[in-house]
């Protein structure tokens, strides 16, 4: 339980105000689309900044946020049912997002879909249901964006995408927003067409060139930090071999321990696990059928400074983000209150 300070309720009370001139709190909610959630104009770096300060919160626990449970229907499929609230935001509420892998193939549908029931701090009533795929497509990208931030060799000139579905797209367009000296951008996937279509598409919208990588060893022995967003397995059996990794660089997994062989992690110089009771759980999932290497802390621990990032230019580091609510809450609140202010989304009836 977290005590309400007498600042926040205050500062809560007048932002209810403005919810109730539009809404009437207890026998209505705003449903927010895709389409409503991307109009609010909420921009790239306020994603970041606003995950870095959930993945704080979190590491600090100055929020509440179980970690995730799931349930499993399909072979290597997810859903987790996500809730956090943010004292300081006065924001509250749960994710329920999903993933699964064959939805392209077998539905012509994305593999990942999530929604948020958004809540009223003081009643608990839903304030909003909206749509969480596009938070997820941002906050996900933000998160190794932190990962790089503080594990990172930031003057690196070369980064390299493993996956290049909604997240790879994502990460390739966002990335330069910390990666400043970036000159090339290798990409693979075991689907070429999958690395055509992201060449297509988002090369005119990023300066570095992209490069597509015939297979595991050549993207990792070409890329000075790598991002991967590959299908969870739930056994791993990860393809990249420990030689073709070298010291100083930068591994960030959105996808837990799916793509570089265990003794990768044993031996990597720093650890880290945006949340480590998320991790425990899905290990009892069989996840991390070899064990956690040593933990050296979580991400947002690192990004407060209360245990060290990167220390020299030569150490391998390793950051494994399996994603957090107390992000989406955080990034909830500001398309929220943006809808409110400038009337976007549909008013239901509970
Ligand atoms: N960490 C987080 O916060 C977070 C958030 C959202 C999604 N994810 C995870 O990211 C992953 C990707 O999600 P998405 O929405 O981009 O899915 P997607 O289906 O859009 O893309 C996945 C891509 O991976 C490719 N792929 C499949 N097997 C591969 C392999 N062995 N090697 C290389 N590429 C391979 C596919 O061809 C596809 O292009 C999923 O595991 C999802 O659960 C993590």
């Amino acid at each position: 339980m977290f005590e309400m300070k007498d600042e926040w309720l205050a500062a809560d009370k007048v932002k209810r105000e403005d919810y109730t001139k539009v809404l009437d709190i207890g026998k209505e909610f705003l449903y927010l689309s895709y389409a409503d959630c991307k109009n609010t104009g909420t921009t790239e770096p306020e994603i970041i900044a606003a995950t870095e300060q959930g993945m704080i919160d979190y590491s600090k626990r100055v929020c509440e946020m179980p970690a995730k449970i799931g349930i499993h229907p399909m072979p290597d499929s997810l859903m987790h049912a996500m809730p956090a609230y943010m004292p300081e935001q006065y924001a509250c509420g749960i994710k329920w997002g999903s993933n699964f892998p064959t939805n392209k193939k077998m539905f012509n549908v994305s593999s990942t879909n999530c929604q948020i029931i958004y809540n009223d701090v003081l009643t608990g009533w839903p304030l909003a249901i909206m749509d969480a795929s596009w938070i997820t497509e941002l906050r996900t990208p933000a998160t190794a964006i932190v990962g790089i931030k503080y594990g990172g060799n930031l003057d690196s000139t070369t980064w390299g995408m493993i996956g290049c579905g909604i997240q790879g797209r994502n990460n390739v367009r966002m990335i330069k927003h910390i990666l400043k000296k970036l000159e090339t951008i290798y990409i693979y996937d075991v689907v070429e067409e999958a690395m055509d279509y992201l060449i297509e598409v988002d090369q005119p919208l990023v300066d570095a060139k992209i490069v597509k990588c015939h297979s595991y060893e050549e993207i990792v022995k070409s890329a000075q930090i790598l991002t991967s967003a590959t299908p969870i397995a739930h056994v791993p059996n990860p393809p990249v071999k420990d030689e073709w990794v070298s010291k100083g660089q930068t591994l960030i997994c959105l996808d837990c321990h799916t793509v570089y062989a265990d003794s990768i992690y044993k031996r990597a110089d720093k650890y880290y696990q945006d949340s480590v009771p998320e991790h425990e759980l899905l290990q009892t999932y069989g996840t991390y059928p070899w064990g956690f290497p040593t933990i050296t802390g979580e991400t947002g621990a690192m990004a407060a400074g209360l245990v060290p990032g990167r220390e020299s230019k030569d150490e391998l580091v390793i950051v494994n983000n399996v994603g957090m609510a107390s992000e989406d809450m955080m990034c909830a609140k500001i398309i929220f209150d943006r809808a409110i202010e400038n009337g976007i989304g549909t008013k239901l009836p509970l």
